[in-house]
């Protein structure tokens, strides 16, 4: 398999660099600047790149890479930081850039393969240095009005660097840069999709698993069903799955999810119904945080339980590549504990961890859930939090404060999916806030919750925008709202981005 290695030095794009390779036909895969030779090297090593990031080149302490990387006789592009790097360990010279660039820049750029097919155009800036001096062999080959060395090259080396962020579509013509590189410089044939990699992947699980047997926890999430159908095809009824309702789950979600489970995809099955032991550990339980702990406990009380009945040798998760990426950089501050499937038990024996979404993002699993056949309506599910609708009643959880949540939250999404806005928007759902406040119906005074709906779009729920509903539709489902949930008498629309806020209330 042709790959390409992007060496990580910690910038926000980082990600975006492996999906740009990955959209022009190669797989990529981000390493660690401190990881070996011998690893970068892997299996069918076509190119490396080294990307941004926040460290100044010539500070004590910046990170820094292996100067044999340009010696593995594959071509080497450096972005940003990753060009100052470069130029540094092969003798130029970075300082403090005179005029700093910041956003859209138009660039100049000179005649070379990197940018065949290439207008002089709009480019995305970022960065407080700059390459002040070329490494000797090395040719300017693009310029803007206050950068004069915007991208260089020694074609003999097969060594590339822009100041620029090729990976952001802000700058123009971010497919052809990378289709440039990959093809033209790295001379890949571009053939590794998505589709293509399903057999692989079943090939490999039974590679690992043996005769084993594996067990799942399923959220009725992409992740873990996508992860599921997979290992399925690979091993069959060697897999049980284990799917706990916590009783936190919205109108008519159990029993939609085990229809596709069971008759769809024809996995073996277990359900648990825990809705009284989590419902009875919550009872008084306002702080979220509290509520989150206990729901993260309660599940791995649970699955355990389960999965020591089953007796199998293997665990499988459904951790993605962004998970993979994201607990390598460590240190962040925890701003919710998250609790997932996919962070279920350490303490239970097993043999291995099963993971095959690992190398993928997450429209990429889609992809594949829609290649393995799955029913696009569990394939293009809204995200679920794992604790559920307890953080989305704000305060103490009781049955009559879920039920008006749910009411309220299945209104909300029949109104989308009629608009035709089941897709377009990352998540959609109803909080109950807790909150009363005074109103008036059928001539009489009201003092009833205020429902809260919150609509975001995102492209990986990090940083999410509100989103923009059409007033006639928040007009229909206010109205709808009030009139079919009892004790409700009025709706707000949540107008909060990401940051500051966060997608869920709690
Ligand atoms: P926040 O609220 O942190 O949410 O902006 C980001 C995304 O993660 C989902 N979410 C969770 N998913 N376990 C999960 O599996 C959790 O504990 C959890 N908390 C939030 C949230 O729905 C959104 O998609």
């Amino acid at each position: 398999m042709e790959r390409i290695v992007i060496i990580n030095f910690g910038a926000q794009y980082n990600q975006l660099i492996a999906r740009r390779v990955r959209e022009a036909g190669v797989y990529s895969e981000l390493l660690p600047p401190d990881a070996s030779i011998e690893a970068i090297r892997g299996d069918g090593l076509s190119g490396v790149i080294l990307s941004g990031g926040p460290d100044s080149c010539y500070q004590p302490g910046a990170r820094t890479c292996s100067p044999e990387i340009f010696e593995l006789g594959v071509p080497v592009l450096g972005i940003c930081y990753g060009m100052q790097l470069m130029c540094q360990l092969l003798g130029g010279t970075v300082g403090p850039a005179p005029v700093r660039e910041y956003g859209r820049t138009f660039v100049r750029f000179g005649e070379n393969r990197l940018f065949s097919g290439m207008e002089d155009s709009i480019c995305w800036m970022s960065h407080n240095d700059a390459v002040l001096k070329a490494p000797e062999g090395f040719r300017v080959i693009a310029e803007t009005d206050d950068c004069p060395v915007a991208a260089v090259c020694c074609e003999e080396r097969g060594l590339y660097a822009v100041q620029f962020h090729p990976e952001v579509r802000h700058t123009e013509y971010c497919a052809e840069f990378f289709r440039n590189f990959v093809r033209e410089i790295c001379k890949c044939t571009g053939s590794w999709s998505v589709d293509g990699i399903a057999d692989e992947l079943i090939a490999a699980v039974r590679a690992q698993v043996g005769n084993g047997r594996v067990v799942a926890g399923l959220s009725g999430g992409v992740d873990s069903s996508v992860a599921a159908t997979l290992v399925h095809r690979a091993i069959g009824d060697r897999l049980t799955c284990i799917f706990v309702d916590h009783g936190l789950l919205r109108l008519g979600e159990a029993e939609e999810v085990m229809d596709y489970y069971r008759n769809e995809i024809g996995l073996n099955v277990i359900e648990v119904d825990a809705k009284e032991r989590f419902l009875t550990k919550l009872a008084g339980v306002s702080e979220p945080e509290a509520k989150r702990k206990i729901i993260g406990t309660e599940f791995i009380r649970v699955f355990e339980a389960e999965a020591k009945k089953i007796g199998a040798d293997f665990l499988l998760q459904g951790t993605i590549y962004p998970d993979v990426i994201e607990s390598g950089t460590g240190g962040a501050q925890v701003i919710k504990s998250h609790h997932n499937v996919g962070g279920l038990p350490k303490n239970i024996a097993f043999k291995g961890l099963v993971e095959p979404l690992r190398i993928l993002f997450k429209d990429e699993v889609r992809m594949l859930g829609e290649s393995l056949g799955m029913p696009a309506p569990l394939v293009w599910r809204q995200p679920f939090p794992g604790p559920g609708l307890a953080i989305r009643v704000i305060g103490d959880i009781t049955e009559e404060k879920l039920d008006i949540l749910r009411k309220s939250d299945l209104i909300l999404r029949e109104e989308i999916k009629k608009a035709g806005l089941d897709r377009s928007v990352w998540q959609y759902f109803t909080v109950f806030t807790g909150l009363r406040s005074v109103g008036v119906m059928g001539d009489c005074r009201t003092y009833d919750y205020t429902i809260a709906v919150r609509a975001v779009t995102s492209t990986d729920a990090m940083t999410v925008e509100f989103a923009e509903l059409p007033y006639d539709l928040l007009r229909r489902i206010s109205n709808r709202i009030i009139a079919e949930t009892p004790h409700v008498n009025r709706v707000v629309f949540d107008i909060t981005d990401k940051p500051p806020g966060t997608i869920e209330w709690e």
